[in-house]
């Protein structure tokens, strides 16, 4: 066993060290443009067509102190009716202080917000008051939407986070706005853009279609609440590529009813990792299917890959695939959760559950900060099926021996995997169904 371990790991050092290299390598080129604000003055000496408009034409001060948010609505008022293609330019070296806002489409135009400066929200939570607690920035209902610019948002999420009662459980639990929201958006694209210290989410997306993600970095302190990354939710077609993620929790979040989703080179942690769900609380059923996850780096992260799904909810969680994952110290590096409960109160047992089906994790290496380094716990009445293990090499951050742990986990593995797989044959189960089945059919 000995043997084994030292072979396995020296195995994944190299392994390590090459993905290490071409991952950085091929990803500097893809962070250059993060690096590169545009210059300061290079939006002012372009000529003031009418297809690019300047917010401080619109009375906005820039001056991070004075509320600017009239001039961001007059602005996209006057380029959601023109027709054809116009420019909203947020510049460079000024920083716009925006109250909650509601940017409705649909546009006659296609819009693209330059934010090369930096936006702003209220740090006092109660210029929320009377106002929906979750919104700040909220796109509703917009197509072919471009963001980009290199600028700045922050969501000056500090004191929502001090009263979180995930903070101080005296405090009263109450919703905080993610900071962006798209909300019914159809081709969007949102590349080169800081989004820090959000309220509560980052950036989500809710029943969006063809949507292209590039060039982010998303930053909240890893103790910060509640704060995903990316969260997508009840959409199709949706692109995550070439982005940092580092924050209080999820970097990229899946949920219901969601299809289509590539991730794509993603530097993630602190946070919680990459994760599809949870789904099914409160009884309801989702589905979410089509998923690639393909080369990401996870460092101290609660969670590597996983999959979290509540008793007593229905539907699917299939077509997943994990590859091409690097870990550093994860905690729980591949990990499926059918009994996942967030809730303050113990959660009881049910029978139904979401069916989770068809999962692949494929060439995952690099170091576990627990033992158990594959976790399947699936549920007795809705087992998981169909997973699949290749080439998996995760060894312990601190030397000790690491271990899988498998319950109603049925599926097969093939190449090296370690620690050894633990799943049970799919034949055996698809075997004992039938003859379940025959027996009730029979009885
Ligand atoms: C939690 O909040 C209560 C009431 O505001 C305060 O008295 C207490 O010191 C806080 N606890 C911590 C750990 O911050
Ligand atoms: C998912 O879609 C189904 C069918 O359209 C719907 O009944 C269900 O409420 C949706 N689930 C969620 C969590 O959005
Ligand atoms: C690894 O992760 C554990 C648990 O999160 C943490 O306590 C430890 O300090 C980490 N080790 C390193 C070397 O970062
Ligand atoms: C749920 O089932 C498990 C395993 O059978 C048992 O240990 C646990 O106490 C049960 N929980 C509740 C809330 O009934
Ligand atoms: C799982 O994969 C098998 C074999 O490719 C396929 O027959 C089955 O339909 C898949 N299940 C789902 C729910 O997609």
């Amino acid at each position: 066993m000995r043997k084994l371990r030292s072979r396995s790991f020296s195995t994944c050092l190299i392994v390590c060290v090459l993905f290490t290299f071409t991952f950085l390598t091929s990803n500097v080129e893809a962070y250059d443009s993060l690096l590169q604000l545009p210059l300061s003055g290079s939006t002012r000496t372009r000529p003031r067509s009418k297809r690019v408009l300047f917010v401080g034409d619109f009375g906005a001060h820039g001056d991070g102190v004075n509320d600017d948010t009239e001039a961001f609505k007059d602005a996209w008022e006057v380029a959601c009716s023109f027709s054809g293609r116009i420019r909203i330019v947020i510049p460079t070296d000024y920083t716009f202080l925006i109250y909650p806002i509601d940017i409705a489409g649909p546009c006659r135009s296609k819009v693209t917000i330059q934010i090369s400066g930096t936006i702003v929200a209220p740090e006092d939570p109660d210029a929320w008051q009377g106002l929906s607690l979750r919104k700040w920035l909220y796109f509703d209902g917009v197509k072919h939407l471009t963001i980009e610019g290199g600028g700045t948002i922050d969501g000056m999420g500090q004191e929502w986070w001090a009263r979180s009662c995930k903070t101080n459980s005296t405090n009263p639990c109450t919703h905080a706005p993610t900071a962006i929201t798209f909300h019914s958006c159809k081709y969007l694209n949102v590349k080169n853009l800081m989004v820090l210290n959000s309220q509560q989410m980052h950036i989500s997306f809710t029943k969006c279609l063809r949507v292209v993600v590039s060039h982010l970095q998303v930053i909240a302190p890893a103790r910060s609440p509640n704060t995903d990354g990316i969260h997508i939710s009840e959409s199709k077609g949706v692109e995550v590529k070439d982005s940092i993620i580092r924050t209080g929790d999820d970097c990229i979040s899946i949920v219901s009813n969601s299809s289509q989703i590539r991730i794509k080179d993603i530097i993630c942690g602190p946070g919680h990792g990459i994760s599809i769900g949870s789904l099914g609380k409160s009884n309801s059923w989702s589905q979410v299917h089509d998923v690639m996850v393909d080369r990401a780096l996870l460092s101290n992260t609660d969670n590597g890959v996983r999959i979290k799904t509540w008793q007593g909810g229905s539907g699917f969680a299939t077509e997943i695939t994990f590859r091409n994952v690097l870990m550093e110290n994860v905690s729980n590096p591949i990990i499926i959760d059918q009994y996942y409960c967030d809730s303050q109160l113990p959660c009881a047992n049910q029978t139904l559950a979401v069916q989770v089906e068809n999962i692949s994790f494929v060439h995952i290496k690099g170091t576990s900060a627990t033992e158990v380094a594959i976790k399947f716990a699936c549920s007795d009445d809705y087992p998981c099926e169909g997973l699949y293990l290749e080439d998996i090499e995760l060894v312990s951050s601190s030397g000790e021996m690491t271990e899988s742990f498998c319950w109603e986990a049925y599926g097969s593995s093939s190449g090296l995997v370690y620690p050894p797989a633990c799943l049970s044959c799919s034949e055996s189960f698809i075997k004992q169904k039938v003859i379940l089945d025959s027996v009730i059919a029979s009885s």
